[in-house]
């Protein structure tokens, strides 16, 4: 047995958030730049301890452990009692640069890294897939009923065209290159509320909202084949629109529309919020690298407190 390491990166939703727990398709691409990373050693005690630095949390087996680690802490339970070792005791250190609450996939990916982590320790190997599939229990406890595009995106590190319930399948980039800007509001958004009240919404209006996911997964489609012919217009037309629809399901926000507004006015080719919404984070495509600099200065002076630069290509 050795000491384990484990880390996935964060993510960005292009097209298909909200439509895609519906059962529509959604298209999801990793972010490199942020990362979880956990750690795990051996203890005696026989007890798995769960330490965030990060977060200033810290729980162990048995004890009442505050939110953002309770679903972590069970998870290691779980996967250490998948391969038959209950009497491992086992210390967890969590770390992570990815935005909490943002809709870049934070809770995906510490929990993807925490499997990582454990199945290196116990020297057991798993596919990415099977990862994803451990993960989700932890995915289930942040956010109640996620359809599974975060933690399938984060495993495989790679983009992919999602539909739930389904293999995540990979897309291959066309030969250009696509510059993305994303920029946080800074806004905490608690994706499994903003799902509820989308739910809510849908029971009160549910031909026109479903009209909307339906348009929402066909873009995703497009946008599947858009990336393949490696086609950044075309790709920015597509989400300016899916921005559009989103603010018609209610889920956009005044700081939101703000700074898609202030991307598509400095150039950017498409812009829209991305993940759950009304808080979080947008993302912008532009041109190129020197766009991504001019687009990321003038996001920060509209209001977000931070931005990250991001390039998908072949
Ligand atoms: O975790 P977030 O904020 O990226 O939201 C995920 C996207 C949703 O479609 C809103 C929810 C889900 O489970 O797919």
């Amino acid at each position: 047995m050795n000491k384990g390491v484990g880390e996935a990166p964060g993510k960005i939703l292009l097209i298909g958030e909200h439509s895609v727990v519906y059962g529509h398709p959604a298209i999801a691409i990793p972010v490199d730049g942020v990362r979880a990373r956990v750690e795990v050693d051996f203890t005696r005690d026989g007890r798995i301890e769960v330490d965030a630095p990060d977060v200033g949390q810290r729980a162990a087996t048995g004890d009442r452990a505050p939110a953002r680690i309770a679903p972590l802490l069970n998870l290691a339970h779980s996967v250490r009692d998948l391969f038959g070792e209950p009497a491992v005791g086992l210390r967890v250190v969590v770390r992570s640069t990815i935005p909490i609450g943002r809709g870049m996939g934070s809770g995906a990916a510490v929990a993807v890294a925490l499997v990582r982590a454990v199945c290196a320790a116990l020297d057991r190997k798993l596919a990415d897939d099977q990862i994803a599939e451990l993960a989700m229990e932890a995915e289930r406890e942040f956010h109640g009923t996620p359809s599974g595009v975060d933690v399938a995106v984060t495993a495989r590190n790679q983009p992919i065209h999602f539909v739930r319930g389904r293999t995540p399948q990979p897309i291959e980039v066309g030969d250009e290159a696509f510059h993305f800007v994303i920029a946080d509001t800074g806004v905490e958004s608690p994706t499994m509320k903003v799902v509820e009240e989308v739910r809510a919404v849908r029971e009160r209006d549910q031909a026109r909202i479903d009209a909307l996911f339906w348009e929402l997964g066909s873009m995703a489609s497009i946008a599947r084949e858009i990336i393949r012919a490696g086609a950044p217009g075309e790709l920015g037309v597509c989400m300016s629109h899916a921005h559009m629809i989103l603010k018609e399901v209610g889920v956009s926000s005044n700081d939101l529309d703000t700074l898609v507004a202030t991307a598509i006015a400095k150039g950017a080719l498409g812009a829209k919020l991305s993940g759950a919404g009304r808080g979080g984070v947008m993302i912008a495509l532009v041109e190129n690298a020197a766009a991504q600099e001019r687009i990321s200065a003038a996001l920060l002076s509209a209001g977000a407190v931070n931005t990250f630069s991001t390039v998908l290509k072949a």
